[in-house]
Order: structure tokens, then sequence, then C-alpha cells
């Protein structure tokens, strides 16, 4: 999974980007990247390496959205995330999750050009996640990540300052899992689509958490910070564990498993 990728290089905010909180961390790098065109280079270099990649991106127009989908499924990405969530960036993509319209417009339109699945994340900022995930659907994702950060902030006392030089920043890691969570669950009992979860996974027992409610897969961003890259290894040794314990032959088996009345 890439960094978001948007229509032209960014040099983000500037720092204090990152601050560790109890329970996560708060950011707002304010989506530096290089730029889609910037990065094809990079995208093919990684399709070297036998693994699937996933293209992270936003942009602010359809015709924006609809360009860089194509750029990147031209080099190679196996899938598209769209982020239509940073909680970081005013005006812009910024909150385009936040309407159902937008959600289904753009959504159809990058299905249009997409040779690869799309995925949409989230973001949990909304009154109901619920409707944007349906409008999702409704514009042909093939399937959901929930979700992006939380907006949230930390105040220094001494300073008597906001600690980000951007004033508010995206809440992630542990403190984020049981938002996370409720929103899987709400949005696995309103569409077919597959979700992906996301949120405060840093080990095995979070992933089948995930499951339980209804994801299909999980991603795993600030767990990175606690564990190392070795992180996804042991997620992924950790449930076939668990599967095996508990007599499951296939993670399909305890997908949504916690709904069943
Ligand atoms: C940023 C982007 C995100 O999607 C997010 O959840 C948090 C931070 C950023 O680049 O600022």
């Amino acid at each position: 999974m890439t960094k978001s990728l948007g229509p032209a290089a960014r040099p983000g905010h500037i720092n204090p980007t990152v601050v560790e909180v109890e329970g996560g961390f708060l950011n707002a790098m304010g989506l530096p990247n290089p730029g889609v065109e910037g990065y094809l280079e990079e995208l093919r270099e990684l399709k070297h390496w036998g693994v699937p990649v996933v293209a992270s991106f936003f942009a602010s127009t359809v015709e924006e959205f609809q360009s860089g989908a194509k750029a990147l499924c031209g080099a190679g990405a196996d899938a598209l995330e769209l982020n239509l969530s940073c909680p970081n960036v005013g005006g812009e993509p910024g909150m385009c999750a936040a309407d159902v319209i937008s959600v289904e417009r753009v959504t159809a339109a990058v299905k249009q050009v997409a040779k690869s699945p799309v995925f949409v994340k989230l973001s949990p900022n909304v009154t109901d996640i619920v409707g944007i995930a349906v409008a999702a659907e409704n514009g042909g994702a093939d399937a959901i990540t929930a979700v992006n950060t939380l907006k949230a902030m930390v105040i220094d006392a001494d300073f008597r300052r906001p600690v980000l030089a951007n004033v508010t920043g995206g809440l992630s890691g542990p403190a984020l899992k049981p938002v996370a969570l409720r929103c899987v669950w709400e949005i696995a009992e309103a569409v077919k689509v597959p979700i992906i979860g996301c949120g405060g996974v840093s080990n095995w027992r979070d992933a089948v958490e995930y499951m339980l409610a209804g994801a299909t897969a999980v991603e795993i961003g600030t767990g990175v910070m606690y564990e190392g890259l070795e992180v996804y290894g042991k997620v992924n040794e950790g449930i076939a564990g668990y599967l095996r314990e508990n007599g499951f032959g296939s993670v399909k088996e305890i997908v949504g498993l916690a709904h069943r009345k």
C-alpha cells in the first residue's frame, strides 16, 4: 500500500507532523507525495517484489481521479484505494467522504476507467458512515476500507500551544480500534461488498476481531511503529493458529461470525 498519491507533487505540512499519544499517534503529514506521475517509476519497481501493490490516491476533481486511476493501473497497480478521507487537508479532496453524492460519483467515475479493483477508504469523522458506505457500493466499489484516522488534537500545557503545526491531526493506533470496529460492524450489516478493516491492528487478535465484525482483510499502518515490519508475518501466523485451534478451515468461515444471532 503506497502513501496516498495526488495529481501534483506536494511537500506536505511543516513539522511537527507526528506526535505520540496514549494509545496511538496523531499525524498531520498533509499528504506529502511526489505526485502520481512522479511515482510511476517506483510503482513499476515495486512490481518486481512479487507481492500485490495497492496504490492509494486522492484528487480534487472527478477528471483528476480518472486520470490518476488510468496512470496507476497503467503502471501495474493491482488495486486502487481512493483516499476520500484525509482529515488534514482543507477544501481539496479533504472530506469528500462526508458527502454521499460525491462518494458515489467519484467511485463510479474511477470504476469507469480502472482496470484493477477499486477500494474506497472511508472516514470515521462523519455522522452516518453507513450511508457513505452504501454510496460507495452503489458507485461500484469492489471493497470498502474502514476506516481512516479520527480527527484529534494535542495541546502542550507548558508551551500552552497545540503540538502539531497543523493544530489537528488524525488519530491512529489502538485507541482508534473500538471506533473502527464499530464502523466495520455497522457497514457489514448494510453492504455486500468486502470490507477491509483498518485502525489499531497490531496483533492477530486485533485482526480476528475485525474479521468477526465482518472484515475480509485488514490493513496495518501504525502497528509497524510498535512491532516493526515483522508485524505482517506475525499477524498472518497468529490468524492461522487461531483458525487451527478453533477448528476453522479458512478465514472465510469467521468473516462476520459475531453477527450470528
Ligand atoms: C494524512 C492522510 C491521511 O489519510 C490520514 O488518515 C492522516 C494523515 C496526511 O497525509 O496528513
